[in-house]
Protein backbone atom coordinates (compact mmCIF):
# COMPACT_ATOMS: atom_id res chain seq x y z
CA UNK A 1 0.00 0.00 0.00
CA UNK A 2 1.26 3.60 -0.90
CA UNK A 3 1.10 5.93 2.17
CA UNK A 4 1.36 9.60 1.25
CA UNK A 5 4.68 11.18 3.80
CA UNK A 6 4.13 14.78 2.56
CA UNK A 7 2.03 16.57 -0.50
CA UNK A 8 1.99 20.11 -1.10
CA UNK A 9 0.58 21.84 -4.07
CA UNK A 10 0.89 25.97 -5.04
CA UNK A 11 -0.90 28.07 -7.11
CA UNK A 12 1.45 29.76 -9.51
CA UNK A 13 -0.11 32.10 -12.35
CA UNK A 14 -3.57 30.43 -12.13
CA UNK A 15 -2.35 26.67 -12.34
CA UNK A 16 -2.04 24.11 -9.53
CA UNK A 17 1.59 22.91 -9.47
CA UNK A 18 1.92 19.71 -7.72
CA UNK A 19 4.88 19.11 -6.05
CA UNK A 20 6.51 15.40 -6.16
CA UNK A 21 4.63 12.92 -3.65
CA UNK A 22 7.50 10.68 -1.29
CA UNK A 23 5.60 7.35 -1.04
CA UNK A 24 6.57 4.35 1.12
CA UNK A 25 5.58 1.29 0.45
CA UNK A 26 6.30 -2.54 1.09
CA UNK A 27 9.96 -2.34 -0.45
CA UNK A 28 9.74 0.91 -2.21
CA UNK A 29 10.55 3.94 -1.80
CA UNK A 30 9.14 6.25 -4.45
CA UNK A 31 9.08 10.04 -5.51
CA UNK A 32 7.03 10.86 -8.53
CA UNK A 33 4.75 13.86 -9.67
CA UNK A 34 1.67 13.58 -8.96
CA UNK A 35 1.34 10.29 -7.43
CA UNK A 36 3.09 6.96 -6.57
CA UNK A 37 4.83 4.86 -9.32
CA UNK A 38 5.40 1.23 -7.86
CA UNK A 39 6.45 -2.19 -8.82
CA UNK A 40 3.38 -3.87 -9.73
CA UNK A 41 4.81 -7.41 -9.99
CA UNK A 42 7.32 -8.93 -8.85
CA UNK A 43 10.78 -8.91 -8.82
CA UNK A 44 10.42 -12.95 -9.59
CA UNK A 45 13.61 -14.97 -10.51
CA UNK A 46 12.86 -16.60 -13.36
CA UNK A 47 16.30 -18.82 -13.28
CA UNK A 48 19.66 -18.95 -11.76
CA UNK A 49 22.17 -21.08 -13.33
CA UNK A 50 25.93 -21.03 -12.59
CA UNK A 51 26.51 -18.02 -14.32
CA UNK A 52 23.15 -16.08 -14.65
CA UNK A 53 20.33 -15.29 -13.59
CA UNK A 54 16.66 -14.16 -15.32
CA UNK A 55 14.58 -11.49 -13.68
CA UNK A 56 11.00 -10.12 -14.29
CA UNK A 57 9.37 -7.24 -12.63
CA UNK A 58 6.68 -5.15 -13.36
CA UNK A 59 5.62 -1.35 -12.75
CA UNK A 60 2.83 1.25 -13.78
CA UNK A 61 5.33 3.90 -15.15
CA UNK A 62 6.68 3.60 -18.60
CA UNK A 63 10.34 4.07 -18.99
CA UNK A 64 13.84 2.30 -19.09
CA UNK A 65 14.34 0.19 -15.82
CA UNK A 66 17.43 -1.14 -14.18
CA UNK A 67 18.64 -3.54 -12.03
CA UNK A 68 21.80 -3.15 -9.71
CA UNK A 69 23.33 -5.75 -8.89
CA UNK A 70 26.84 -7.31 -7.34
CA UNK A 71 28.35 -10.36 -5.21
CA UNK A 72 27.88 -10.22 -1.52
CA UNK A 73 26.30 -6.97 -0.39
CA UNK A 74 27.85 -5.10 -3.37
CA UNK A 75 25.26 -3.36 -6.13
CA UNK A 76 28.19 -2.12 -8.37
CA UNK A 77 27.01 -3.49 -11.73
CA UNK A 78 24.08 -2.09 -13.40
CA UNK A 79 22.22 -3.21 -16.53
CA UNK A 80 19.36 -1.19 -18.18
CA UNK A 81 15.72 -2.68 -19.31
CA UNK A 82 13.36 -1.37 -21.85
CA UNK A 83 10.03 -2.49 -20.88
CA UNK A 84 7.19 -4.38 -23.14
CA UNK A 85 3.53 -2.00 -22.79
CA UNK A 86 0.92 -4.42 -22.14
CA UNK A 87 -2.39 -2.93 -22.25
CA UNK A 88 -5.30 -4.87 -20.78
CA UNK A 89 -9.28 -4.69 -20.45
CA UNK A 90 -10.67 -5.02 -16.48
CA UNK A 91 -14.99 -5.70 -16.65
CA UNK A 92 -15.99 -3.37 -13.62
CA UNK A 93 -18.79 -4.75 -11.58
CA UNK A 94 -21.09 -2.08 -13.60
CA UNK A 95 -20.25 -3.85 -16.50
CA UNK A 96 -17.85 -0.91 -17.70
CA UNK A 97 -14.82 -1.84 -19.32
CA UNK A 98 -11.56 -0.33 -17.98
CA UNK A 99 -8.26 -0.13 -19.82
CA UNK A 100 -5.36 -0.65 -17.94
CA UNK A 101 -1.65 -0.09 -19.00
CA UNK A 102 1.54 -2.07 -17.52
CA UNK A 103 4.88 -2.42 -18.27
CA UNK A 104 6.97 -5.55 -18.16
CA UNK A 105 10.86 -5.71 -17.77
CA UNK A 106 13.02 -8.98 -17.92
CA UNK A 107 16.71 -9.06 -17.87
CA UNK A 108 19.65 -11.53 -17.44
CA UNK A 109 22.39 -10.84 -15.45
CA UNK A 110 25.58 -12.89 -16.55
CA UNK A 111 28.92 -13.83 -16.16
CA UNK A 112 28.08 -14.86 -12.50
CA UNK A 113 30.26 -17.03 -10.93
CA UNK A 114 28.99 -20.08 -9.39
CA UNK A 115 28.37 -21.12 -5.86
CA UNK A 116 27.84 -17.56 -4.92
CA UNK A 117 25.28 -15.02 -2.89
CA UNK A 118 24.25 -11.99 -5.16
CA UNK A 119 22.61 -8.83 -3.92
CA UNK A 120 20.20 -6.86 -6.31
CA UNK A 121 17.49 -4.01 -6.63
CA UNK A 122 15.03 -3.20 -9.34
CA UNK A 123 14.68 0.45 -10.25
CA UNK A 124 13.19 2.99 -12.14
CA UNK A 125 11.23 5.00 -13.56
CA UNK A 126 10.35 7.98 -11.47
CA UNK A 127 13.37 6.98 -9.35
CA UNK A 128 11.62 4.15 -7.95
CA UNK A 129 13.44 1.52 -6.53
CA UNK A 130 12.51 -2.00 -4.41
CA UNK A 131 14.19 -3.19 -1.41
CA UNK A 132 17.52 -5.11 -1.96
CA UNK A 133 17.27 -9.14 -2.33
CA UNK A 134 19.89 -12.35 -1.98
CA UNK A 135 20.03 -15.30 -4.10
CA UNK A 136 22.41 -17.45 -4.48
CA UNK A 137 24.13 -18.83 -8.17
CA UNK A 138 23.70 -23.00 -8.61
CA UNK A 139 27.52 -24.62 -7.26
CA UNK A 140 29.70 -25.93 -9.58
CA UNK A 141 30.43 -29.16 -7.79
CA UNK A 142 27.72 -29.90 -5.49
CA UNK A 143 26.47 -33.39 -4.73
CA UNK A 144 23.25 -31.94 -2.86
CA UNK A 145 20.44 -30.04 -3.64
CA UNK A 146 16.35 -29.28 -2.09
CA UNK A 147 13.51 -28.27 -4.17
CA UNK A 148 9.79 -28.66 -3.76
CA UNK A 149 7.20 -28.64 -6.78
CA UNK A 150 3.71 -27.91 -6.34
CA UNK A 151 1.00 -27.08 -8.87
CA UNK A 152 -3.01 -25.70 -9.31
CA UNK A 153 -2.37 -22.96 -7.48
CA UNK A 154 -5.25 -21.10 -9.15
CA UNK A 155 -8.57 -19.40 -7.70
CA UNK A 156 -7.58 -19.39 -3.85
CA UNK A 157 -4.98 -17.37 -3.50
CA UNK A 158 -5.75 -17.56 0.66
CA UNK A 159 -4.77 -21.12 0.17
CA UNK A 160 -1.88 -20.88 -2.31
CA UNK A 161 -0.60 -18.32 0.58
CA UNK A 162 -0.59 -20.71 3.05
CA UNK A 163 1.17 -23.32 0.77
CA UNK A 164 3.91 -21.06 -0.41
CA UNK A 165 4.26 -20.06 3.19
CA UNK A 166 5.15 -23.44 4.13
CA UNK A 167 7.32 -23.73 1.54
CA UNK A 168 9.38 -20.45 2.54
CA UNK A 169 9.94 -22.41 5.58
CA UNK A 170 12.24 -25.01 3.78
CA UNK A 171 15.14 -23.99 2.84
CA UNK A 172 15.08 -24.88 -1.21
CA UNK A 173 17.13 -23.84 -4.17
CA UNK A 174 14.22 -23.59 -6.41
CA UNK A 175 10.56 -24.30 -7.02
CA UNK A 176 9.03 -26.27 -9.84
CA UNK A 177 5.35 -25.41 -10.50
CA UNK A 178 3.60 -27.54 -12.47
CA UNK A 179 1.08 -25.20 -13.99
CA UNK A 180 -2.63 -23.27 -13.74
CA UNK A 181 -1.76 -20.84 -11.98
CA UNK A 182 -4.69 -18.70 -12.85
CA UNK A 183 -7.97 -18.97 -13.40
CA UNK A 184 -8.42 -17.56 -16.81
CA UNK A 185 -4.63 -16.33 -18.09
CA UNK A 186 -6.24 -14.45 -21.10
CA UNK A 187 -7.36 -12.11 -18.61
CA UNK A 188 -4.06 -10.43 -17.69
CA UNK A 189 -5.86 -8.73 -14.19
CA UNK A 190 -5.64 -12.51 -12.92
CA UNK A 191 -1.98 -12.78 -12.66
CA UNK A 192 -1.99 -10.12 -9.87
CA UNK A 193 -3.95 -11.64 -7.25
CA UNK A 194 -3.77 -15.43 -7.84
CA UNK A 195 -0.01 -15.92 -8.74
CA UNK A 196 2.22 -12.62 -7.63
CA UNK A 197 0.69 -11.38 -4.44
CA UNK A 198 0.38 -14.87 -3.11
CA UNK A 199 4.43 -15.68 -4.30
CA UNK A 200 5.62 -12.98 -2.72
CA UNK A 201 8.77 -13.24 -0.09
CA UNK A 202 9.86 -16.48 -2.15
CA UNK A 203 10.25 -15.76 -5.69
CA UNK A 204 13.01 -13.05 -5.33
CA UNK A 205 15.59 -14.91 -3.36
CA UNK A 206 14.69 -18.61 -4.61
CA UNK A 207 13.73 -19.25 -8.54
CA UNK A 208 10.58 -20.71 -9.80
CA UNK A 209 10.16 -22.62 -12.98
CA UNK A 210 6.85 -23.11 -14.23
CA UNK A 211 5.18 -25.58 -16.47
CA UNK A 212 2.46 -23.97 -17.81
CA UNK A 213 -1.08 -25.16 -17.39
CA UNK A 214 -3.85 -25.19 -19.68
CA UNK A 215 -5.64 -22.39 -17.62
CA UNK A 216 -2.84 -20.19 -18.28
CA UNK A 217 -4.76 -20.14 -22.01
CA UNK A 218 -3.19 -18.53 -25.56
CA UNK A 219 -3.19 -15.25 -25.24
CA UNK A 220 0.71 -14.89 -24.31
CA UNK A 221 0.19 -13.39 -21.22
CA UNK A 222 1.72 -15.98 -19.53
CA UNK A 223 4.67 -15.76 -21.56
CA UNK A 224 4.92 -12.34 -21.40
CA UNK A 225 4.84 -12.28 -17.75
CA UNK A 226 7.04 -15.51 -16.87
CA UNK A 227 9.00 -16.66 -19.74
CA UNK A 228 12.54 -15.10 -19.73
CA UNK A 229 13.72 -13.28 -22.01
CA UNK A 230 14.53 -15.91 -25.22
CA UNK A 231 13.67 -18.72 -23.37
CA UNK A 232 11.09 -21.20 -24.26
CA UNK A 233 8.18 -22.65 -22.57
CA UNK A 234 9.75 -26.13 -22.41
CA UNK A 235 13.56 -26.02 -20.86
CA UNK A 236 16.30 -27.77 -18.72
CA UNK A 237 17.86 -26.78 -15.67
CA UNK A 238 20.66 -28.50 -13.54
CA UNK A 239 21.54 -28.30 -10.22
CA UNK A 240 24.06 -30.73 -9.37
CA UNK A 241 23.25 -34.80 -9.12
CA UNK A 242 19.85 -33.06 -10.41
CA UNK A 243 18.58 -32.32 -14.06
CA UNK A 244 14.83 -31.02 -14.59
CA UNK A 245 12.78 -30.33 -17.93
CA UNK A 246 9.59 -28.33 -17.65
CA UNK A 247 7.72 -29.15 -20.71
CA UNK A 248 4.68 -27.26 -22.02
CA UNK A 249 1.79 -30.18 -22.83
CA UNK A 250 -1.17 -27.48 -22.69
CA UNK A 251 -0.24 -24.84 -25.49
CA UNK A 252 -2.19 -24.54 -28.66
CA UNK A 253 -0.67 -26.23 -31.82
CA UNK A 254 1.47 -28.51 -29.79
CA UNK A 255 1.79 -32.18 -30.89
CA UNK A 256 1.80 -34.92 -27.93
CA UNK A 257 4.05 -37.07 -30.06
CA UNK A 258 6.84 -34.04 -30.62
CA UNK A 259 6.86 -33.24 -27.22
CA UNK A 260 7.21 -36.25 -25.89
CA UNK A 261 9.95 -36.64 -28.08
CA UNK A 262 11.18 -33.62 -26.89
CA UNK A 263 11.27 -34.57 -23.34
CA UNK A 264 13.13 -38.09 -23.88
CA UNK A 265 15.88 -36.47 -26.39
CA UNK A 266 16.13 -34.38 -23.33
CA UNK A 267 16.51 -37.07 -20.70
CA UNK A 268 18.80 -38.96 -22.73
CA UNK A 269 21.24 -36.20 -23.37
CA UNK A 270 21.61 -35.48 -19.63
CA UNK A 271 24.32 -37.27 -17.45
CA UNK A 272 22.53 -36.57 -14.31
CA UNK A 273 22.29 -38.71 -11.43
CA UNK A 274 18.90 -37.94 -11.39
CA UNK A 275 16.29 -36.84 -14.34
CA UNK A 276 12.95 -35.25 -13.26
CA UNK A 277 10.53 -34.38 -15.49
CA UNK A 278 6.99 -31.46 -14.83
CA UNK A 279 4.67 -31.15 -17.77
CA UNK A 280 0.49 -30.32 -16.33
CA UNK A 281 -1.67 -32.79 -18.27
CA UNK A 282 -0.29 -36.07 -16.55
CA UNK A 283 -0.15 -39.22 -18.51
CA UNK A 284 -1.07 -41.42 -15.28
CA UNK A 285 -3.74 -40.43 -12.62
CA UNK A 286 -6.60 -42.22 -11.39
CA UNK A 287 -9.36 -39.77 -10.40
CA UNK A 288 -10.10 -36.14 -10.78
CA UNK A 289 -9.57 -35.21 -14.50
CA UNK A 290 -8.53 -39.16 -15.35
CA UNK A 291 -5.28 -37.52 -17.36
CA UNK A 292 -3.72 -39.77 -19.53
CA UNK A 293 -1.54 -37.51 -21.83
CA UNK A 294 0.39 -39.22 -24.38
CA UNK A 295 -1.37 -42.23 -23.87
CA UNK A 296 -0.39 -45.27 -25.00
CA UNK A 297 3.08 -44.39 -25.78
CA UNK A 298 4.34 -41.71 -22.80
CA UNK A 299 5.49 -44.40 -20.80
CA UNK A 300 7.39 -46.58 -23.08
CA UNK A 301 9.02 -43.32 -24.01
CA UNK A 302 9.75 -41.74 -20.48
CA UNK A 303 11.10 -45.20 -19.31
CA UNK A 304 13.66 -45.85 -22.27
CA UNK A 305 14.82 -41.93 -22.17
CA UNK A 306 15.91 -42.96 -18.67
CA UNK A 307 13.45 -40.44 -16.79
CA UNK A 308 13.23 -41.21 -12.80
CA UNK A 309 10.97 -38.92 -12.04
CA UNK A 310 7.47 -37.37 -13.60
CA UNK A 311 5.68 -34.68 -11.42
CA UNK A 312 2.61 -33.24 -13.19
CA UNK A 313 -1.06 -31.44 -12.03
CA UNK A 314 -4.24 -30.77 -13.42
CA UNK A 315 -6.01 -32.75 -11.23
CA UNK A 316 -6.48 -31.21 -7.98
CA UNK A 317 -5.29 -33.86 -5.86
CA UNK A 318 -1.76 -35.84 -4.14
CA UNK A 319 -0.89 -39.25 -5.90
CA UNK A 320 2.43 -41.26 -6.01
CA UNK A 321 2.13 -44.12 -8.06
CA UNK A 322 4.23 -47.17 -7.37
CA UNK A 323 7.48 -47.55 -9.75
CA UNK A 324 6.67 -48.28 -13.37
CA UNK A 325 8.75 -50.82 -14.81
CA UNK A 326 10.29 -50.84 -18.15
CA UNK A 327 8.26 -52.74 -21.14
CA UNK A 328 9.31 -56.27 -21.41
CA UNK A 329 11.82 -57.30 -23.08
CA UNK A 330 13.20 -53.24 -23.42
CA UNK A 331 15.91 -51.38 -21.59
CA UNK A 332 14.82 -48.25 -19.56
CA UNK A 333 14.10 -46.69 -15.94
CA UNK A 334 11.46 -47.34 -13.16
CA UNK A 335 9.56 -44.10 -13.29
CA UNK A 336 7.79 -43.13 -10.29
CA UNK A 337 4.68 -40.35 -11.52
CA UNK A 338 3.04 -38.18 -9.12
CA UNK A 339 0.02 -35.54 -9.27
CA UNK A 340 0.63 -32.85 -7.11
CA UNK A 341 -2.18 -30.75 -8.28
CA UNK A 342 -3.00 -29.46 -4.79
CA UNK A 343 -1.61 -26.02 -4.23
CA UNK A 344 -4.59 -24.01 -3.61
CA UNK A 345 -8.09 -24.93 -6.40
CA UNK A 346 -10.68 -26.49 -4.81
CA UNK A 347 -9.62 -30.11 -4.84
CA UNK A 348 -10.46 -33.31 -6.84
CA UNK A 349 -11.42 -36.72 -5.60
CA UNK A 350 -8.80 -39.28 -5.81
CA UNK A 351 -9.59 -43.06 -6.71
CA UNK A 352 -6.91 -45.01 -4.62
CA UNK A 353 -5.72 -48.37 -5.59
CA UNK A 354 -3.46 -50.64 -5.62
CA UNK A 355 -1.29 -48.67 -8.24
CA UNK A 356 -0.83 -46.45 -6.00
CA UNK A 357 1.93 -46.18 -3.31
CA UNK A 358 0.27 -43.14 -1.45
CA UNK A 359 -3.11 -41.01 -2.23
CA UNK A 360 -4.86 -38.10 -0.93
CA UNK A 361 -7.46 -35.36 -1.33
CA UNK A 362 -5.37 -32.24 -0.03
CA UNK A 363 -3.81 -29.03 -0.43
CA UNK A 364 0.22 -29.99 -0.51
CA UNK A 365 3.27 -29.60 -1.74
CA UNK A 366 6.33 -32.07 -2.51
CA UNK A 367 9.67 -31.55 -0.96
CA UNK A 368 12.33 -33.05 -1.97
CA UNK A 369 16.60 -33.38 -1.12
CA UNK A 370 18.78 -35.30 -2.83
CA UNK A 371 22.50 -35.62 -1.72
CA UNK A 372 24.24 -38.00 -5.00
CA UNK A 373 23.19 -41.30 -5.00
CA UNK A 374 20.29 -40.57 -1.71
CA UNK A 375 16.76 -39.43 -2.39
CA UNK A 376 14.14 -38.25 0.12
CA UNK A 377 10.92 -36.67 -0.51
CA UNK A 378 8.14 -35.37 2.12
CA UNK A 379 5.06 -34.72 0.76
CA UNK A 380 3.44 -32.25 3.11
CA UNK A 381 -0.11 -31.11 3.44
CA UNK A 382 -1.68 -27.38 3.85
CA UNK A 383 -0.98 -27.84 7.79
CA UNK A 384 2.48 -28.73 7.61
CA UNK A 385 1.73 -32.53 8.24
CA UNK A 386 3.76 -35.26 6.36
CA UNK A 387 1.85 -37.17 4.70
CA UNK A 388 3.84 -39.03 2.09
CA UNK A 389 7.64 -40.37 2.58
CA UNK A 390 9.67 -41.55 0.11
CA UNK A 391 13.12 -42.51 0.64
CA UNK A 392 15.22 -44.27 -2.61
CA UNK A 393 18.94 -45.19 -3.48
CA UNK A 394 21.01 -45.84 -6.89
CA UNK A 395 23.71 -48.09 -7.18
CA UNK A 396 25.45 -48.09 -10.48
CA UNK A 397 21.80 -45.83 -11.90
CA UNK A 398 20.10 -48.87 -10.65
CA UNK A 399 17.08 -47.82 -8.11
CA UNK A 400 17.43 -50.34 -4.60
CA UNK A 401 15.96 -53.39 -4.44
CA UNK A 402 13.41 -52.84 -1.85
CA UNK A 403 11.57 -49.88 -3.75
CA UNK A 404 12.00 -52.49 -7.75
CA UNK A 405 10.04 -54.95 -5.61
CA UNK A 406 6.85 -52.65 -5.39
CA UNK A 407 7.23 -51.51 -9.42
CA UNK A 408 4.23 -51.87 -11.42
CA UNK A 409 4.24 -53.87 -14.97
CA UNK A 410 3.53 -50.85 -17.52
CA UNK A 411 0.77 -53.03 -19.22
CA UNK A 412 -1.33 -53.17 -15.96
CA UNK A 413 -1.23 -49.71 -15.50
CA UNK A 414 -1.89 -48.94 -19.19
CA UNK A 415 -4.84 -51.80 -19.29
CA UNK A 416 -6.26 -49.80 -16.45
CA UNK A 417 -6.05 -46.21 -18.04
CA UNK A 418 -7.91 -48.20 -21.00
CA UNK A 419 -10.48 -49.77 -19.17
CA UNK A 420 -11.36 -46.21 -17.14
CA UNK A 421 -11.22 -44.85 -20.83
CA UNK A 422 -14.41 -46.67 -22.39
CA UNK A 423 -16.51 -46.19 -18.91
FE1 LIG B 1 -5.21 -27.83 -15.57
Amino acid sequence: MCIEKSRKSRRVLGSVLTLPVVCLTAGLVVAVAGGCAKVTKGPVLLGVSEDGASLMWETDVVGPGEVLYGQGDSLSEKVITQPLRVEYEIVKKDAAVKTRTAFIHKVRLENLEPGRAYSYRVAGPAQMQSRIYKFHTVPADTDEVTFAVYGDSRSRPGTHRKIVELMMSKKVDFVVHTGDLVSSGDRYEQFGPQFFEPVKGLVETVPMYIAKGNHEGNSGNFEKLLIGEGDKNSFGLDYGPLHYFCADNVSKGLKTEEQLKLIAADARSSKAQWRFVSYHIPSVNFGGHWSKWGYPDALRTLAEAGVDFVLTGHSHQYERFRPVAPAPGTEGSYVTYITCGGGGAPLYDVKPCLYHASAKKVHHFCLFHIRGNKLTMDTIDIDGKIIDHLEITKTDGRLNKQYLWTAVPMEEIRRYQELKRKR
